[in-house]
């Protein structure tokens, strides 16, 4: 029994964790990632973005990331490849090449055709396009986006698609998991790259959320539903829930129920196909990094000692 047999049990794909290649050498911790049972299912934190894939022009280096992919082969995990085209993470050859669009297009379609082409056959889902939306919904501004417009995203779910036609594509965002601009703004880039006549096949949910300010199940499953609506499934892709640290116990409670109502929301939604939480131990959380003053957000804590109350809430959610 555990998190990942729990969702298979429930008809899902998998329930599964981030990871990233300096946590590898900590063997308690890569022994409770390989525990099938509670995870089925592994995304590179860093190891496939494009500044780790291609850090010289058409120079590709794939060795960290190979390494996640042999590691949940030889665990028997299923892979979420993350991701191609994003607005951080880049190589300065990138961002401060003043590439015009023609030539932009040609390393933007060079790029995903060789990393999807090394990992053809492994993936699960491929992230095509990471975060294309400011928090209001409007394009965000990315060398991307200020060079070739809004039609780089099908030109890269379309190179994405000829690379390996079998892998499912995904557009993955944050702040998307309720009702409001920025996931309007994603279903309409669902029907910008079907308008296209390009294959689109899911929407990821990034689900960063806070204590007490989650979205509610049912805000959460309508929304899912919009998405399904359009012809595409959805995963939860990123899942955290953070706190002011140290986290009191009623920010826990809180917290046992925010993760649940989740878990919930994809259950209840046949399309929704899996759930991955970022990292599932405190010890390498990116939260306390970036949002200082938090964390707490994961169902393991800094000692790799599992939160009864959380782990226990999100097994008898699914
Ligand atoms: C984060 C990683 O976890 C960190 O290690 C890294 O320093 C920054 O990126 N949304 C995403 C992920 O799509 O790629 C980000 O991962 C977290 C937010």
């Amino acid at each position: 029994d555990g998190l990942n047999a729990r969702a298979v049990a429930a008809g899902k794909l998998y329930f599964g964790s981030a990871t990233d290649n300096g946590e590898l050498s900590d063997s308690a911790y890569v022994a409770g990632l390989s525990n099938w049972a509670d995870f089925g299912q592994l995304t590179p934190g860093n190891a496939l973005k494009w500044d780790s894939i291609e850090p010289s022009r058409d120079s590709f280096s794939y060795a960290n990331g190979d390494t996640i992919v042999d590691l949940a082969a030889k665990n028997g995990q299923k892979l979420r490849c993350h991701t191609l085209v994003w607005h951080n993470q880049l190589p300065s050859w990138l961002t401060s090449g003043g590439f015009d669009n023609a030539t932009l297009i040609t390393i933007l379609k060079n790029h995903i055709t060789n990393e999807v082409t090394h990992y053809k056959g492994k993936c699960l889902h491929w992230d095509v396009v990471n975060e294309a939306f400011e928090e209001d919904g409007t394009w965000r501004s990315s060398v991307f986006y200020n060079t070739i417009g809004p039609s780089f995203v099908p030109i890269a779910f379309a190179a994405a698609a000829a690379a390996d036609p079998d892998v499912k594509l995904y557009y993955n965002d944050y702040n998307i998991e309720n009702a409001g601009g920025k996931s309007t703004s994603t279903q309409n880039l669902v029907k910008l790259v079907k308008q296209y006549g390009v294959k689109i096949d899911g929407v990821g949910l990034q689900s960063h959320f806070i204590v007490g300010s989650t979205p509610s199940q049912s805000a959460q499953q309508s929304n899912m539903q919009a998405f399904i609506d359009l012809g595409v499934e959805v995963a939860v892709t990123e899942l955290d829930i953070r706190t002011d640290t140290p986290a009191t116990s009623s920010a826990v409670n809180q917290q046992a129920k925010d993760y649940a109502s989740t878990i919930a929301a994809c259950k209840a939604v046949a399309k929704c196909v899996g759930v991955t939480i970022w990292d599932y131990t405190d010890k390498y959380s990116w939260i306390p990094s970036v949002f200082s003053g938090q964390g707490s957000a994961l169902p393991w804590d800094e000692n790799l000692k599992k939160k009864d109350s959380i782990y226990n809430a999100i097994l008898s959610a699914w």
